[in-house]
């Protein structure tokens, strides 16, 4: 296994000190959902999949052992396998067993440090198999490496409706540079279903308070990397559902009149102001490949389970 460099000034305390304080200077007050990746918080993250109330992990999976073979059917022998957002590694390991002869797997994670142990861990469960850690942001400017030797197309993996994060129009976006990207083979894309608002809600709003500790430790983020000084316990979690535009919308809100520091820089928040931390959009089967064919893919295939509580897409992206 290789490891590629972490630039700390693109992905790092810097650039999730600029976005905080730019994204507290605007109105309505936000910061992108990526920055909730540090190393608690991807282990945060990790405790929400196994959460009896997040059933977006669970379902996407049983759809994925339930249909191994016939994706990788679909992929072909000799892919080489990129996956956006590659967080544990859990969801390649199931498709890895399917597929035959994977040329090259290439997990891309903003998280290096969760990236580099996870990669690490799958290269030494598969020792045939290559595997090439990359540190970064899929959703800015990445350059790809080029083609693996050998490998007979270039396949995309994006699960656990990570693409939700994005609004449409920037789903659309990313979608283009996929069939870019990946021309001559395709992607395989995790996309939460719509559904009844209550299974929503309950999902962002687990019992144990674990979404909760992962929406607060953005700002223990900020208090760990740039010493800022927010109060956690003057804060809370606030997720619902909004269903004009199809989407969860998650919030920091402010409990009171208060002031916080970072890196001297005051700001107040107002009882009841809030930061607008994450957005998780939902599609239908429909919505979604329009969407895919907007954006140059090929809807070929879609898999969903019995409840049609989530989808998995197989989209072809047509060669030069
Ligand atoms: C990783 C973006 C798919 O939107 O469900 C889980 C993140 N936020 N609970 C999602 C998340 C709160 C998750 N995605």
């Amino acid at each position: 296994m290789s490891t590629a460099g972490v630039n700390r000034s693109e992905h790092g305390a810097d650039s999730f000190g600029h976005a905080l304080r730019d994204g507290l200077r605007s109105e309505p007050r936000r910061v992108e959902p990526k920055y909730f990746y540090d190393l608690q918080g991807s282990a945060l993250f990790d405790r929400i999949c196994e959460l009896p109330e997040y059933y977006p992990t669970r379902t996407e999976f049983a759809i994925l052992r339930q249909h191994a073979g016939e994706m990788a059917a679909h992929i072909g022998p000799q892919a080489e396998l990129i996956e956006f957002g590659a967080g544990s590694l859990q969801k390649i390991r199931l498709l890895l067993s399917a597929l035959q002869r994977p040329a090259r797997f290439v997990p891309i994670d903003i998280s290096a440090e969760h990236l580099h142990a996870e990669s690490q861990r799958l290269a030494d469960e598969h020792p045939g198999l290559v595997v090439l850690p990359l540190a970064g942001d899929f959703s800015a400017d990445l350059a790809l490496p080029p083609p693996a030797p050998g490998s007979a197309r270039r396949v995309g993996f994006f699960p656990g409706s990570s693409i939700g994060n994005f609004a449409p129009a920037d789903a659309l976006l990313f979608l283009r540079r996929c069939a870019n990207w990946l021309a001559g083979g395709g992607l395989l894309v995790g996309v939460d279903l719509v559904k009844h608002p209550a299974l929503l809600h309950a999902a962002y709003n687990d019992s144990q308070g674990v979404t909760a500790a992962f929406n607060l430790n953005l700002l223990a983020r900020a208090n760990r990397e740039l010493g800022a000084n927010f109060n956690l316990s003057a804060f809370h979690h606030h997720a619902f559902y909004e269903p004009k535009q199809q989407r969860i919308e998650m919030h920091l809100v402010s409990g009171r009149d208060q002031c916080a520091q970072i890196n001297g820089e005051r700001f107040e928040f107002a009882d009841g102001q809030t930061l607008h931390t994450e957005n998780s959009y939902k599609y239908t089967v429909t919505g979604f490949q329009a969407l895919a064919r907007a954006a140059g893919l090929l809807p070929q295939a879609v898999w969903t389970d019995a409840q049609r509580l989530f989808s998995v897409h197989w989209l072809v992206a047509p060669g030069a």
